[in-house]
């Protein structure tokens, strides 16, 4: 079944990652409404830079839709769109974890410690109420973008204020914005990697209404009961469409328009500790019985040099096999050898342990395995906790020795149920893992793990192997929770009903 999705009413960042498009620099700014008036001439003038999710350049369209220099997006928390006025009505429509916002879920995201909200960078101390990003192809083009939008603060006439308040590389403590950018090699050029030096940003959902379905639905859609991949139903991923149960989502606000083509975000602020990942992996790799760089692989579920699937070369041996098919493949070969494989010939976690991340955040239908006939897919379960991954990574690493600085990952989960998809990967998944059947054991590198009962996993074998599986004890906190909160990220339709103060329930 194909779908037409109304592209110029959704926001881009919504279709589209935007460093996968060569935006490799970023700016997150966050704003405070203080005049509901003054407010919507704000979203109004911004509205009018929105990038929608139109194609670029699309052979054939007309007229030719050029590819910009920057792009700008925006959403709003729950008190933002309370300070924008919006009826009563609509905004009880909202669902508890958006209305309740990011800190005050702090149990359920397992920030406690070093990442409780007392600890986040300044500018979470109060709630925010407007979430911007501008991504752009340079910096020239993200300066002046940002100076646009710093002119329309200005001409707000008070109504909204440029919230200060983030960390800085410097050590400041008082930024307007958050900057995130791709990581580049010695020579320059700009990777995929983040700060640990895995490859990142490989796989992500592919959904009903995208365009070039056929080449990326392989291992990023939901595996159909004959091995085959479909696109995930739209309403995953977009509020007002039908999702994978055939339900119209229920965490939609009334009226229609204010909720069809528009989604939430989860904004999070990840600080990475490279020191004690690196002096990690050297202690753990002592007594592993295979590289460093296999053990790596272990935690992350992908080799960090090229990102090649562990399932798909188990071990050193078979990884210099993968390289070798992989440096002659063609560009979509290399893309379908990273993202094609189940768990389905790995049941025991063998290859990929179940405490994985990829595994862990994406079963692909292994914890189904075996059950024929109870759901329609293989994946019926974890097809409903799919998120979109946007962001990119913030900061530079001075010292790879060290965990102080400002160094991590802005992470931003789009889904229409932060509850049912986000929340219960972070909770159940990363922090948990009954679903693996491995008890509370946490996730290596995203678990809450904590100081005084540092965390342990089990590397799995073949059952039968007579191999006796390995341990890995003490796991230290490696990532950080540095601030963050939700958002919902409407329509251009709906951004102009706030704007115009014409949202109706009635
Ligand atoms: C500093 C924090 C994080 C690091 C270093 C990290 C790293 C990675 C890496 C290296 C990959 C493999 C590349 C890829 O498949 O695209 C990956 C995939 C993924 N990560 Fe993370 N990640 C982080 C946080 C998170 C969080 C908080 C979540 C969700 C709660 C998450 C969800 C995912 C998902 C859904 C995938 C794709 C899995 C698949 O489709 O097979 N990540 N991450």
């Amino acid at each position: 079944m194909t779908k037409d999705l109304d592209l110029t009413d959704i926001q881009g960042n919504i279709i589209k990652a935007y460093g996968a498009y060569n935006y490799q620099k970023a700016r997150y700014l966050f704003l405070r409404i203080n005049n509901g008036d003054k407010g919507r001439k704000f979203v109004a003038a911004i509205t009018t830079k929105v990038t929608t999710a139109i194609s670029w350049n699309k052979s054939g369209a007309s007229p030719a839709v050029e590819k910009p220099m920057a792009t700008t997006n925006i959403a709003f928390t729950y008190v933002g769109l309370k300070a924008l006025e919006l009826p009563t009505a609509s905004l009880r429509g909202f669902p508890e974890d958006f209305m309740m916002g990011m800190a005050k879920r702090k149990d359920i995201l397992g920030d406690d410690g070093p990442s409780a909200p007392e600890n986040w960078d300044n500018i979470w101390k109060e709630r925010v109420h407007i979430w911007m990003s501008i991504n752009a192809q340079n910096m020239e083009a993200l300066i002046e973008r940002y100076n646009w939008v710093v002119e329309q603060v200005e001409a707000s006439g008070g109504g909204v204020t440029l919230l200060t308040g983030h960390r800085g590389d410097a050590g400041e403590d008082d930024l307007p914005y958050q900057e995130a950018s791709v990581l580049y090699d010695e020579a320059g050029n700009s990777t995929p990697k983040e700060h640990f030096g895995y490859t990142d940003g490989i796989g992500d959902p592919v959904f009903e209404g995208q365009t070039n379905i056929a080449a990326r639905v392989l291992g990023r859609g939901k595996l159909m009961r004959d091995g085959s991949w479909a696109p995930l139903a739209t309403g995953e991923f977009l509020l007002g469409h039908v999702d994978e149960a055939m339900e119209y989502p229920k965490t939609a606000p009334s009226p229609t328009l204010l909720a069809r083509n528009g989604t939430y975000m989860v904004y999070r602020k990840l600080h990475e500790n490279v020191g004690t990942f690196n002096r990690f992996l050297d202690e753990q790799s002592k007594s592993f019985p295979g590289s460093k760089e296999m053990l790596a692989a272990k935690f992350a579920g992908r080799w960090r040099d090229n990102g090649a699937p562990i399932v798909k070369a188990p071990d050193d041996a078979s990884k210099a096999e993968w390289d070798k098919a992989f440096e002659a493949a063609d560009f979509a070969e290399k893309k379908r050898m990273l993202t094609d494989f189940t768990y389905n010939d790995d049941i025991h976690g063998a290859k990929c342990p179940y405490s994985a991340h990829l595994r862990r955040i994406n079963p692909r239908g292994s914890l189904e395995y075996g059950v024929t006939n109870a759901y329609e897919t293989p994946g019926a379960l974890d097809d409903r906790r799919r998120i979109l991954r946007r962001g990119l990574p913030y900061g530079s690493v001075k010292d790879a020795t060290r965990d102080d600085g400002n160094h991590g990952i802005i992470f931003m989960a789009l889904n229409v149920d932060i509850q049912r998809q986000f929340e219960f990967i972070q909770q159940q998944w990363i922090n948990y893992a009954n679903d693996f059947k491995e008890g509370n054991d946490k996730e290596v590198l995203l678990g809450n793990h904590d100081a005084s009962h540092p965390g342990k996993v089990v590397l799995q074998v073949e059952p039968g192997s007579g191999k006796p599986p390995h341990f890995v004890n003490n796991i230290p906190r490696l990532v950080e929770t540095r601030g963050g909160d939700y958002f919902f990220i409407p329509s251009i339709t709906a951004l102009k009903l706030i704007a115009a103060g014409m949202v109706d329930p009635t």
